[in-house]
C-alpha cells in the first residue's frame, strides 16, 4: 500500500481551452500558486479488479478510467484498489481534479515502480487534468510549451502570500471545465483575442512574482481571470459559474483594496472566490469575506509544497 498526498492549485494566469492535438494540451501557457491550505490524501494496493472510492463512496470515473488504461499502454500495472480524500469541497472550482491526478499518478509512480521523475509524473497528471500537471510542484509554477510539463518558477518561500478562499456553493459544477472550454472555442466571439493575450499575461506575472510587485500581480491576475469569465459567458449557450456572493465577495475584495489592504481575487470554472493577499491583509480578507451574505465557509491557506509519497 502506498499513500500520496498533493494539493490543489490556483492559477493567477488561466487556461480556458485545449490544443487540437493530442495529449490534453492547454491553448496557452499558464502559471499558477499551490495551496498547502486543502489537501487530497490518495492511497492505492493491489487487488483483484480496479476498484476507486472517492471521499468514502464507491466511484465509476470515465476520465480516471480512460487515464489508467492509458497508463497501462506503457506500464505494466496490476489491478489498484485506490481510495482518494479531499479535506475541501470536491468537483466545485477548487481544482480538486489538479490534486487528485497529481496525487495519483505520484502514488502509483511510487507503488508500481515506474521510475518517472517530478517533470514526468507532471506529464501524466496533465494527460488526465491539464492543471493537476502543476500540482507536482510547490509554490509558483509554470505550464508552458514546448514540453508541456510544468516548471517550479519559485518557491513558496520566495514569496510567502496567503490565500484567503470564500465558498459560495458546495454543488459539484454542472458543466464540467473540459466541456466548458470546448464549447467556448467553438463558440465565444472572443476566445481568439483570449488566447492572443496569454503570452503577455504570462509575462507580465512572471516579471511580478521575481521581482514581488504586489500591484503588477494583482493587476494581471484579476485581468486575467475575467477575461476567461469574459470567454465563458459569452459561450453558446452562456457559462456562468458564478453566484451573487461571488459577485459580491469580487466587489468586497476591490474594496478593501481601495482601503489599503493588499489583495486580488481570482475565480475558477466555479462559485468560490479566491482572494490572493500579502500575509499583512490576510486576517482583514478573512474576516471581510467571512461577513459577506452568502459565504459559506472561508478556508485559509498559506503557499504548499508539490505532491508527494507520505507512506
Ligand atoms: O485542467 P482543468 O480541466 O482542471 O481545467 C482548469 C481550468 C481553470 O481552472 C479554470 C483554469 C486553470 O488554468 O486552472
Amino acid at each position: 500500500m502506498t499513500t500520496a498526498q498533493a494539493h490543489p492549485n490556483i492559477a493567477l494566469v488561466k487556461y480556458w481551452g485545449k490544443q487540437d492535438s493530442p495529449g490534453n494540451l492547454p491553448a496557452a501557457q499558464n502559471l499558477s500558486i499551490t495551496l498547502a491550505g486543502l489537501t487530497t490524501t490518495t492511497r492505492v494496493s493491489e487487488a483483484d479488479d480496479d476498484g476507486i472510492w472517492l471521499n468514502d463512496k464507491p466511484t465509476e470515473d470515465a476520465k480516471i478510467s480512460r487515464w489508467l488504461a492509458r497508463l497501462r499502454g506503457t506500464f505494466d500495472i496490476p489491478p489498484l484498489h485506490i481510495t482518494s480524500h479531499n479535506d475541501f469541497p470536491t468537483s466545485a472550482g477548487l481544482a480538486s481534479s489538479a490534486s487528485g491526478f497529481a496525487a495519483l499518478i505520484t502514488a502509483i509512480n511510487a507503488h508500481c515502480q515506474l521510475g518517472l521523475n517530478a517533470e514526468m509524473c507532471s506529464e501524466w497528471a496533465r494527460m488526465g487534468s491539464a492543471s493537476a500537471a502543476r500540482s507536482l510542484f510547490g509554490g509558483f509554477v509554470a505550464l508552458v510549451p514546448p514540453l508541456w510539463q510544468a516548471v517550479p518558477l519559485a518557491m513558496s518561500a520566495h514569496w510567502p502570500l496567503e490565500v484567503v478562499v470564500a465558498v459560495t456553493s458546495n454543488e459539484a459544477k454542472t458543466v464540467s471545465s473540459g466541456a466548458g472550454m470546448e464549447r467556448s472555442r467553438l463558440t465565444s466571439p472572443f476566445y481568439k483575442t483570449w488566447l492572443r493575450d496569454a503570452a503577455t499575461d504570462f509575462a507580465q506575472a512572471s516579471q511580478a512574482i521575481a521581482a514581488k510587485d504586489f500591484g503588477a500581480l494583482a493587476t494581471v491576475a484579476e485581468s486575467s481571470c475575467l477575461k476567461m469569465h469574459s470567454v465563458m459567458l459569452t459561450s453558446q449557450p452562456s457559462l456562468s459559474y458564478w453566484t451573487p456572493a461571488s459577485i459580491a465577495c469580487m466587489d468586497g475584495v476591490r474594496s478593501l483594496r481601495e482601503e489599503g489592504q493588499d489583495v486580488f481575487f481570482t475565480v475558477d470554472a466555479g462559485p468560490q472566490i479566491k482572494a490572493v493577499c500579502l500575509p499583512s491583509s490576510a486576517d482583514a480578507v478573512a474576516a471581510a469575506l467571512a461577513a459577506t451574505p452568502g459565504v459559506l465557509q472561508i478556508i485559509r491557506s498559506t503557499l504548499g509544497e508539490g505532491a508527494r509519497v507520505i507512506g
